[in-house]
This record gives structure tokens, C-alpha cells and sequence, in this order.
């Protein structure tokens, strides 16, 4: 085996010498191609031969790929290779304290990309250094799933802009300081994608590019330990398609029909797609979000997510972009449980090849449990218990996304704490679905499953947070909880170690929207509810401080800047969760050599005490300061308390003991 793998290798050492001979006329661009090849390739190798080495088209692939990568790199843009070397010098760009990032879907924050454009202004006034534009390829006509049934990945949505649009756009943020994120929907296509149409007309070699099958007999084994994630209005896995194959065939559709499950088994799958991805980072995407990637690979008799091979083919994708295109990096989106979600940043093995950011959906659910319980136990046992992730990849830390929240809580963390799991779950359906007697939330239930009972929740973080409610009621009391429930969310999720998102609106706290419902394409699906367009009036109000607009605006910018005027949170410090002893308040250590943080977030809408021995614990013995309210740290000196106002989040230095 070694003695074919070194032949294959050197074979193909001999081919990327001709392909660089023939592509790129100056020297220095050929070095620099061939110092990466030479410190990435293995990785991509590995990759590829625990896939495809047994498939007959594994000489083909290769030859493909060493063709690809030197004609992407050739397609590269002078300023982007620039952009390259900038970041291989600053490798750590995306983990600095200085990061913060902002969701935006195009037309419903500004209707095309030129009114982006236009709005830069806005995104630059609010501090951000990333922006994450939501799909905005070429998806299918009628119902798309929000953008993520695409029809065409090398074409920008034609209702959005032209491509051109978005390369000025995507240079624009950068020259201001602004990362640009995009999606790409790597699980699946629309089945209007050319491929899916080739397959539709006949052609074998791209009936292959699916997962398709004549009877039920697969399907129907496959689809007993099958979840299903629209239970609601995409009901089952497989979808039949009379016009496919002689006799129609199923295809497997873990979403919508109309998303047609990729097959990664062949390799000239895994090769068109990275072919997209490198197309992609040529326009100068610096972050390129794959969505979906637990799926991507099938295994009989499993849930079909998390399967060791998709971070083969994470592994493979990852070692040949950073031989191209290094200014790029990769976030994943999994939403899946804190031990497999960990994976995708690259653990033991491989450490620094797979993913450099993932969503940290257990934090997002457990901040919202903990809010809805006033207690930060649950919080607490399932950070401790979440295996440690390398110091070169981080999270996104976020509140809200497009996407509804799901009870991701284990039976065994919340059995840790004493509580039941499914009961706890369903408690949380019903306090931010606003049925349980005395919630403050204005969410709606998603995608109920009857066999499961599992009720996951749509609604915009200020709805779920108390701020609809308070305002149709006109109760000060509550406005002032809701926005206080708003400041400690986002100050846990700033400080906590990562990439904190914004999502739109969330700054001008901008409520659930009903008027999805008059839109035939969205009514069915209730996560519209929390995509709502931008409130410019509300946003002309953001500098006013004596709007609650004004009010949250101000809270956001303060953390931002106290954020970026804070270095020891870079996401290379470890995160340490401790028990406060007080139930209420949750705990978290930030341990950096340039500073030791405690934050402590007080969950309930009661004031609440924590010893100083435990801040003394946690590293910090004298001349403690708030980070975040300079004025605002109540010591009680006779109890030796801190005490917390309600839902106050405090970010403490001081002296720190020698360790
Ligand atoms: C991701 C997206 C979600 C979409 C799904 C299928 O989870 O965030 O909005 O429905 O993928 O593409």
C-alpha cells in the first residue's frame, strides 16, 4: 500500500509540476503553490484514500484534483493572494478578541446587495468585523427554503444583484475591516440543479451523484433509525420520483422534496463541490458556512449523521482550500449533540484540519433554558461535560439565527442536575411557545413530531426574551426585564470564547414578524416569523438613548468595543465553567496569558449573591472590576458578597493569584 500511495504521490508531485509549468507564468507564485502542497497535501490525501481508494474512479480523481487546484489557484486574484499571505501570517485572524459578527439576509436587510451597499454605513457603525450575508446563491423558483435549495452555486440570486454586485460588495467589507460569510448548501441541491436535471433525463453518471433507489426496501430499513427533520411539512426521508431511472425511483430527501440528497460515496461529488468551494473563496468569501454537514454521509442502521466520513471528506476539502485559497476558512453547521458537534473543529488526530468555527448550539439552548428556569445548573453540567476543543478552532457563539431553536439538552446532563430530560424539553416548548402559565415569550411551536413530542420554537430573541409581551402590555417593569434578559444573553455569549453573531434586528430589538403568512412560498413554515425585513425607522432611532431601540443599540456598541478593547478574550484562552454555588448564577472562567475574566450571569430576575471565595477560586484575589459596568460592582464587604442585580452579567478582573 505505502509503496502505491508514494508512487501515486510522486506521480502526482510530476503532474503539478506541468500544471504549474503550464498555468502560472511566474515563478514565485509556483513556489509559493508548491510550499503548500507540500505542507497541506497528505491531509488531502488521507482524506480521500479512507474514501474513495477502493472506487474505480481513484486514479481519475486524483488526476482531477491536482488539475483543479492549479487552475483555481491560477483564477486567483492578485489582491486575494495578498489577502492569503496576510492571513498565513496572521493565522489566529478569526480568533481575536476583535471579532464580532452580524446575520443579515440581503433583501430583508437592504433588498439587493447594492442596497447593502449603501448600508454599509450601518454595519460599520455597529463595530462589526464579519458579516455573515444569508443564501444568497441562485436557489430554486418557488419554495426554497429560505435560499438553501439551490439551483445554481457559481450564480448570485438574480433577484439579489449580479455577481458583480457581490464582488464589490464582498471587497467593500473587506477594505472596511469586514469578513464576508456565505452559504453553501453542501448536504443537497434544488432539484432543478443541473445535475439533479441530468439525472432526471436518463444520464446514469449523474444518477449517481444522488441517493436513489427502485423499491422501498432500502429506504424503508434506512428510515427506521432515520429522524425527520420537517415532521411537519416534509414528513419522511425519500421522496418518489415517477420520471427517475426506468420505473421512478426514491430519492433521499432528508428536507424539503425539492433538496435532493448529495451522494458523497462517489467521489466526483466530493471533487464538483470543492470545485465550487474554491470558486467560491476566488470571489473572496472568507468564511464559506457548509451547511448541513452531519448529513453528508449514509450508513444503514444509524441516524445518518456524524458518520466518521464526513470528516474525511471535511479533512480532504479543508487540506486542499488552504493550498489554494488559505485567506478562507471553513464553519460548520452542525446542530447536533455537544460531542459530535465537537468533532467538527478537529479533535486528537486531526487538530487543526477540519472546521475553524462551529456553531455552538448548546450553549445558544442551554442560555435559553437557563432563562426559562432562572437556573444555571443544567447550563453548568453540560459545559463541563463538553469535551475540550483545540486552542485553533473556535466557536460561533450566538442567540438567535434564522433557524428555530431545538431542545438539544442530553436525558443524562439534565439527570446530572435532577431533572427529568423529555420533561424539562417539553417545559421549554411551553414556556417560550408562551403556554405556560407566567412566561414572559411570544415564540410559536415549529414542526410539532406527535412521536417524539419534541416542539421546537420559532420567535425572535426580543419576543422570546419578555420585550413583545412587555409592550403590549405597556409594563415598564417587564420592558426593563425583557431588555436586561437581552443585555445578559449577549454578554455571556461575547464573552464566552469565539466569534459572537449579531443576528439582524437583535440590536434595535426587533420583534417576531407575522406577515410571512400572506406569502404562499413561506406560509407553512413559521421560522419566517424570525426573519423579519429591517426596521430602518427603528435603526434611525439607534443613537436616541431614550428609545428602547436607543437603548439596546447602546448596550450592543458597549459591548463591542469593550469586547475589542479586550484581548485576553481571545478564543485560544480556555473556557472553564465552575459551579458559583449559587444556583441562579452561572459561572465561566476565561484563562489567556493576557488576563484572567470571570464571568458571572445571574439568570433569574432577582438580585442574587456570590461569595467572594468563589471569585477568590476562580483565580481573581483583589481589586476586582467590572469589565462591562466599570460603576456598577456592588460588593457587600460584611457578607463578602458580590451581589448581582437581575439578570446582570458582570465580566470581573482584578489581581490575580500566581498559578
Ligand atoms: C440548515 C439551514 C436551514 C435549512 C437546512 C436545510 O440547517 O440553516 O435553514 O433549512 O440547513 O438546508
Amino acid at each position: 500500500m505505502q509503496t502505491v500511495q508514494s508512487s501515486l504521490t510522486s506521480n502526482l508531485s510530476g503532474l503539478f509540476d506541468t500544471l504549474l509549468a503550464q498555468q502560472l507564468a511566474n515563478p514565485r507564485d509556483r513556489d509559493i503553490f508548491r510550499v503548500r502542497w507540500q505542507r497541506h497535501f497528505n491531509d488531502c490525501f488521507a482524506g480521500l484514500q479512507a474514501l474513495y481508494a477502493q472506487h474505480p474512479a481513484w486514479p481519475a480523481l486524483l488526476e482531477q484534483l491536482a488539475q483543479r487546484l492549479v487552475s483555481a489557484y491560477a483564477q486567483r486574484r492578485d489582491a486575494l493572494k495578498i489577502h492569503d499571505l496576510a492571513r498565513e501570517i496572521e493565522p489566529d485572524w478569526f480568533a481575536q478578541a476583535r471579532m464580532v459578527g452580524g446575520i443579515y439576509y440581503v433583501d430583508r436587510l437592504a433588498g439587493t446587495l447594492r442596497g447593502v451597499i449603501e448600508h454599509i454605513d450601518y454595519l460599520q457603525d455597529l463595530g462589526l468585523t464579519y458579516v455573515h450575508l444569508m443564501p444568497l446563491l441562485q436557489p430554486r423558483y418557488g419554495p426554497n427554503d429560505g435560499g438553501y435549495a439551490v439551483q445554481d452555486y457559481r450564480a448570485i440570486n438574480h433577484e439579489l444583484g449580479s455577481m458583480s454586485d457581490f464582488v464589490e460588495l464582498s471587497d467593500l467589507l473587506r477594505t472596511n475591516g469586514m469578513s464576508v460569510c456565505i452559504d453553501v448548501v453542501v448536504n443537497h441541491t434544488a432539484k432543478e440543479h443541473e445535475w439533479a436535471l441530468k439525472a432526471r433525463a436518463g444520464d446514469p453518471a449523474y444518477l449517481d451523484y444522488y441517493l436513489t433507489f427502485a423499491d422501498r426496501n432500502l429506504p424503508d430499513a434506512y428510515e427506521q433509525h432515520l429522524p425527520e427533520v420537517f415532521p411537519d411539512f416534509a414528513p419522511g426521508n425519500f421522496t418518489w420520483y415517477p420520471e427517475l431511472g426506468e420505473h421512478g425511483r426514491w430519492v433521499w430527501t432528508t428536507f424539503n422534496e425539492f433538496q435532493w440528497d448529495l451522494n458523497y460515496a462517489n467521489p466526483m461529488v466530493w471533487l464538483e463541490m470543492l470545485d465550487i468551494l474554491l470558486h467560491l473563496a476566488n470571489l473572496g468569501v472568507d468564511v464559506l458556512r457548509l451547511d448541513a454537514v452531519p448529513f453528508m454521509w449514509k450508513r444503514l442502521g444509524t441516524n445518518c449523521q456524524n458518520q466518521p466520513e464526513v470528516l474525511d471528506l471535511l479533512q480532504a476539502w479543508r487540506a486542499a482550500m488552504r493550498i489554494v485559497c488559505p485567506a478562507t476558512i471553513f464553519k460548520a453547521e452542525a446542530i447536533v449533540a455537544p460531542d459530535d458537534l465537537v468533532q467538527y473543529l478537529g479533535l486528537g488526530q486531526r487538530t487543526g484540519k477540519l472546521c475553524e468555527i462551529a456553531y455552538h448550539n448548546s450553549l445558544m439552548v442551554l442560555l435559553w433554558s437557563g432563562l426559562a428556569s432562572q437556573r444555571a445548573d443544567l447550563l453548568t453540567q453540560s459545559l463541563l461535560n463538553m469535551p475540550a476543543t483545540a486552542g485553533n478552532a473556535t466557536w460561533i457563539t450566538y442567540v438567535r439565527c434564522h433557524d428555530d431553536i431545538g431542545w438539544a439538552i442530553t436525558d443524562q446532563n439534565a439527570a446530572l442536575v435532577g431533572e427529568d430530560g423529555p420533561l424539562h424539553r417539553q417545559f421549554l416548548s411551553a414556556w417560550y411557545s408562551g403556554e405556560f402559565t407566567g412566561s414572559f415569550a411570544r415564540g410559536e411551536v415549529f414542526q410539532y413530531n406527535p412521536i417524539t413530542n419534541d416542539r421546537r420554537i420559532s420567535g425572535m430573541t426580543a419576543s422570546l426574551a419578555g420585550l413583545e409581551q412587555a409592550l403590549a402590555n405597556a409594563d415598564p417593569t417587564a420592558i426593563e426585564l425583557a431588555i436586561r434578559r437581552i443585555g445578559l444573553l449577549y454578554a455571556v455569549i461575547f464573552g464566552f470564547g469565539g466569534i459572537p453573531l449579531i443576528y439582524m434586528g437583535d440590536e434595535l430589538g426587533m420583534l417576531n414578524d407575522h406577515s410571512y403568512v400572506h406569502d404562499p412560498c413561506k406560509a407553512n413554515d413559521n421560522r419566517w416569523l424570525h426573519r423579519p425585513a429591517m426596521n430602518w425607522a427603528l435603526a434611525a432611532q439607534r443613537h436616541d438613548p431614550t428609545t428602547l431601540a436607543g437603548r439596546l443599540w447602546q448596550m450592543m456598541r458597549s459591548l463591542i468595543t469593550i469586547r475589542q478593547q479586550t484581548p485576553a478574550l481571545h478564543s485560544a484562552g480556555q473556557t472553564i465553567p465552575i459551579w458559583t454555588q449559587q444556583r441562579h448564577v452561572l459561572g465561566v472562567i476565561r484563562v489567556h496569558p493576557l488576563g484572567r475574566i470571570l464571568i458571572l450571569g445571574n439568570l433569574s430576575a432577582e438580585p442574587q449573591r456570590v461569595a467572594l471565595s468563589v471569585i477568590h477560586e476562580a483565580g481573581l484575589v483583589s481589586n476586582l472590576h467590572n469589565l462591562l459596568e466599570p460603576a456598577q460592582l456592588n460588593i457587600d464587604f460584611q457578607s463578602a458578597e458580590i451581589v448581582l442585580d437581575s439578570y446582570q452579567c458582570c465580566w470581573l478582573c482584578g489581581q490575580t493569584k500566581n498559578f
